[in-house]
Parts: structure tokens; sequence; C-alpha cells
């Protein structure tokens, strides 16, 4: 429930919050009962999440203030909203969703977890003018997440912060360092053993970006 308790936390304030392939709705419903988001809009490309939103977010007594909208990606989103989130989908999905939406982004902030392939998210927002005003990265049930905030406007990044995240390398948050001293670790563990001099040259360039991540350099 942390990264729940967090995506919701992080669109404290927003007069709509769009929670795009919301699930059963988690986010929203708490945003709104606890981060004082004033309505939302719950939408998903599948009927049986829909239903979970639905039964929830009767649940939580906020059928007034949440629109159901069936919709793949932001095809069927027509209505305003401030603030947008995107979070549990591999981040090629969410980059794709984005991607297709662009017209609908540019006036919103935008709150994206990938589950994995950050890259290709802080890469696709890059190409497209968006910058990185946030990052956070965190730990639910032993799984690593990083979170992306957003908002349209040019920013100028390198290829290394593109990689792992230009807050997060900034910040460095303890369960950023933890995550890259877990994959240094591993590595150093079995680079020994690679043969092949493509794959050992690969898996030494990794060893030297997470050095620098852990602070090792
Ligand atoms: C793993 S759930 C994540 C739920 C919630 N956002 C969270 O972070 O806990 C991913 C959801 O995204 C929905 N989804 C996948 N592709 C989508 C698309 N193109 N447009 C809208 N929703 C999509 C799925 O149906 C599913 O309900």
């Amino acid at each position: 429930m942390q990264r729940i308790e967090l995506l919701a936390s992080l669109a404290k304030g927003s007069n709509s919050l769009l929670d795009l392939g919301c699930d059963h709705a988690y986010v929203l419903t708490l945003a709104i009962n606890k981060y004082n988001v004033k309505s939302g809009i719950a939408s998903d490309i599948s009927d049986g999440p829909l239903k979970m939103a639905k039964e929830n977010i009767i649940k939580s007594g906020l059928e007034d203030k949440i629109t159901l909208i069936k919709s793949d990606g932001f095809n069927n989103i027509n209505l305003d909203f401030d603030t947008c989130i995107i979070a549990g989908m591999g981040g090629i999905l969410i980059k794709d969703i984005l991607d297709k939406g662009l017209n609908k982004i540019k006036n919103s902030k935008l709150i994206l977890e990938p589950n994995k392939d950050s890259k290709e998210v802080r890469l696709f927002l890059n190409k497209n003018n968006f910058s990185i005003i946030d990052e956070y990265a965190i730990y639910d049930s032993n799984k690593y997440y990083e979170i992306i905030i957003s908002k349209y406007g040019h920013q100028e990044l390198t290829d290394f912060e593109i990689n792992y995240g230009p807050v997060l390398l900034k910040k460095k948050p303890l369960e950023f360092i933890k995550f890259y001293k877990e994959k240094y670790n591993f590595i150093n563990n079995i680079i020994s053993n690679i043969k092949d001099e493509f794959e050992k040259n690969e898996k030494l360039k990794l060893l030297n970006d997470y050095k620098i991540i852990i602070g090792e350099y």
C-alpha cells in the first residue's frame, strides 16, 4: 500500500485527477478522501477493472465526484483534468499511451510509475519537451518502484540522467542507492564467469554506471 499512498499524496490539491489504467481505483479514491483532490476520472481499457473501480467508488461514497470512462489510453478522455496518474504498467506501454495522447497532456501534471523500463518514459518525455520536475524511489512488498513527476517544458538532460533519473541522481534516496548496490553486487559476483567479450563489456559499463550512482568513484 505504500506505493498507492505515495501516488495519491503526490496528486494533493489537484482539481481533477485522471487515474488512467485505474484498475480498482484505489489511488483515486484515496487521493479524494485523504489528499484534498476535488474530483476525478477513473479510466481503464477493460471491463473487469472498471467493475472493481465502480464497486470501490461506491464503497468510498464518491459516486458524485468520480466519472468512470472506458478508454484505451486517452482515446475517450474528453473531460478536463489538471493531473494525470499512469501507474503500474510497463514503461513502454506508458510511453505509447502518452505518445498517442500528446495533445491532451500538455497542460497537466503527469505522475508516472513505470513498473519497468523507466528509462523509456524519461526518453519519451525529454524528446517531447517535457521536464522531469521530481522523482521518487520506494520499495513496496520488497519490489522497487520509481515515480516520475513531469510537466510540459523543455529540459536538457544527459544520457546518464535519462537512464537513471535526473532528480534521483541528485537526491540519491536510500532506496535508489540500495537498488543499485544490489545490482552492482549481483553483476560483480558473476562477471568473472562471463566468457563472451561483448556481454562482459556491457556488464562492465553497467558496473561503472552503478559505481557512479552508489558513490564509489
Ligand atoms: C497493474 S494495473 C495498475 C493499476 C493501478 N494504476 C495501480 O498502479 O495500482 C494496470 C491497469 O492498466 C490497464 N491498462 C492497460 N493498458 C491500458 C490502456 N492502453 N489504456 C487504459 N488502461 C490500460 C489494465 O487494464 C489494468 O487495469
